[in-house]
C-alpha cells in the first residue's frame, strides 16, 4: 500500500493515497462524503481493494521483502549530541484533527513535551516543566521538559501529536531530516541528531475562552500583539485553553492581555494568589474569558481554570480565590483522577500498592491505558 515505485506511472503508485483530492475547495472538502482508498481521480470510482484475493504485487501474492541492514543517514555530533525518537501518546492520534477536539483525552498531555532522561537533563542544565528548545539541522521546536527514567540517555523523545492548529512551536517534524528508507518512503522519524537547551520565558499564561466568543476574542492577530513567545491550545468542556508564553515580565503580559480582552468584555474579579493573578470577563452576564497568569514557568496550571465553562458561577468565585481543583494534570481520563490527588495518596500512604491507590482513588478502573503511569508514580512515591 505505502511501497515506493519511483517513476512508475500512476497506476502502480502507492495505494495508500487519496492524492485525487488534493485542491478541493473549503466548500467541496465540507461537503465530502466517505471516500474508499485509494483516490487517484476524483471522477473515477474504483472497486474496494483486494476483494478479488490478489495482492497488488506483480503475481498478486504476499511478498517478503529483504531488507538488509542500512546504517542511519543521520549521525550524533559535537553540535547534536542527542538522538530524537518520536512516537505517538496514548490519548491522541496523528495530527490530532479528531482526538484533539475532545477536551477529555487532551488533559493527560496539554502541551507537546520533550522527555530527557535524568543523568541527560543535569548534563545539559534542564528541570522539569520548565520549557525547551530543541533543534536539528532542519529547524527548531519547543517543547515542556519531562525527565523520564524510561528515555534512555544519550536520547530524546517526541510525540508527533502537535501542528500548527494546535501549537505555535510544537511541530515536531520540523526537526526530521528528508532521509527516506529506499523501500517503504519512511523518514528516519526515531533517528534524528539535535541539541536541546532551555529556553528563557519571562511569565506564562492560562487562558480560557467560551466557545460564544472564542472567535472575537482570539484571533491570530491578537495572539501575535499579545508579547507572546509561544502558545498552545486545546479544547476543554464548552471553551478552548490556550497555554501561552512571553518574554516580559508577569506584570506587562497581565496588561496587554487584559487591555485586549477588556477592548470586548467586561472586567472583573482581578485577585492575585501565590503570585498568580486571575481575572475573568463577562458580556452581558455571561463568562466569556478568564486568564491566571504568573512568573517564571510552570506555576499555572490548568486544572482549575479548564472547567470554568462547564460548571456554574460557584466555580468562577473558587477560582478567583484560588481554591478551584486540587487535583492537578489529569493521568487517568477515564476517571479524571489528577496527579495531585495520586501523589498526595501516596504521601498519606507511604508503600501502599499500585493496586491500594486504585481502589481508594479509582484512578486505572476504566480502559487501563492509564496504568504505566500509575505505576511510575507509584514506583517513585
Ligand atoms: S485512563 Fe482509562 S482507566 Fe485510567
Amino acid at each position: 500500500m505505502t511501497a515506493l515505485t519511483p517513476n512508475a506511472p500512476s497506476s502502480k503508485k502507492p495505494l495508500l493515497t487519496l492524492s485525487g483530492l488534493a485542491g478541493l475547495s473549503p466548500e467541496a472538502y465540507r461537503d465530502l462524503s466517505p471516500q474508499q482508498w485509494p483516490v487517484l481521480d476524483k471522477n473515477v470510482p474504483v472497486e474496494r481493494l483486494y476483494s478479488n484475493g490478489r495482492f497488488s504485487t506483480p503475481d498478486g501474492k504476499a511478498n517478503i521483502v529483504p531488507t538488509p541492514y542500512l546504517p542511519p543517514a543521520s549521525k550524533t555530533c559535537e553540535d547534536f549530541p542527542l538522538l530524537l525518537n518520536t512516537g505517538r501518546l496514548r490519548d491522541q492520534w496523528h495530527t490530532m484533527t479528531r482526538s484533539g477536539l475532545s477536551p477529555r483525552l487532551s488533559e493527560h498531555s496539554p502541551e507537546p513535551t520533550v522527555a530527557v532522561n535524568p543523568s541527560d537533563a543535569s548534563t545539559f542544565n534542564l528541570k522539569e516543566g520548565q520549557l525547551a528548545k530543541v533543534a536539528s539541522v532542519q529547524g527548531s521546536v519547543v517543547a515542556r521538559l519531562q525527565l523520564n527514567n524510561n528515555v534512555q540517555s544519550g536520547t530524546v523523545f517526541m510525540p508527533i501529536h502537535w501542528s500548527e492548529t494546535f501549537s505555535s512551536m510544537g511541530k515536531t517534524c520540523k526537526l526530521i531530516a528528508p532521509a527516506i528508507d529506499p523501500i517503504s518512503g519512511q523518514p528516519e522519524f526515531k533517528i534524528t541528531p539535535v541539541n536541546i537547551h532551555p529556553m528563557n520565558v519571562a511569565s506564562e499564561a492560562m487562558l480560557a475562552v467560551n466557545t460564544a466568543y472564542e472567535d472575537s476574542a482570539i484571533r491570530s492577530d491578537i495572539l501575535a500583539r499579545l508579547l507572546l513567545c509561544g502558545w498552545t491550545k486545546r479544547h476543554i468542556e464548552g471553551g478552548k485553553l490556550f497555554h501561552l508564553q512571553s518574554p516580559v515580565p508577569k506584570a506587562d503580559f497581565v496588561s496587554a492581555l487584559t487591555t485586549s480582552l477588556s477592548a470586548k468584555y467586561q472586567q472583573s474579579l482581578q485577585s492575585s494568589i501565590n503570585g498568580c493573578t486571575r481575572v475573568v470577563f463577562f458580556s452581558q452576564g455571561e463568562l466569556a474569558a478568564a486568564i491566571a497568569v504568573s512568573e517564571g514557568v510552570g506555576q499555572v496550571e490548568g486544572a482549575d481554570i479548564s472547567s470554568l465553562f462547564s460548571k456554574d458561577d460557584l466555580d468562577v468565585a473558587a477560582f478567583s480565590s484560588g481554591n478551584g481543583s486540587e487535583a492537578g494534570r489529569i493521568v487517568c481520563a477515564c476517571k479524571q483522577v489528577g496527579v495531585r490527588t495520586l501523589t498526595k495518596f501516596m504521601e498519606k500512604n507511604p508503600g501502599a500498592t499500585l493496586s491500594a491507590m486504585s481502589s481508594e482513588t479509582q484512578a486505572g478502573t476504566g480502559c487501563g491505558s492509564c496504568l504505566p503511569e500509575l505505576r511510575m508514580l507509584n514506583a517513585n512515591a
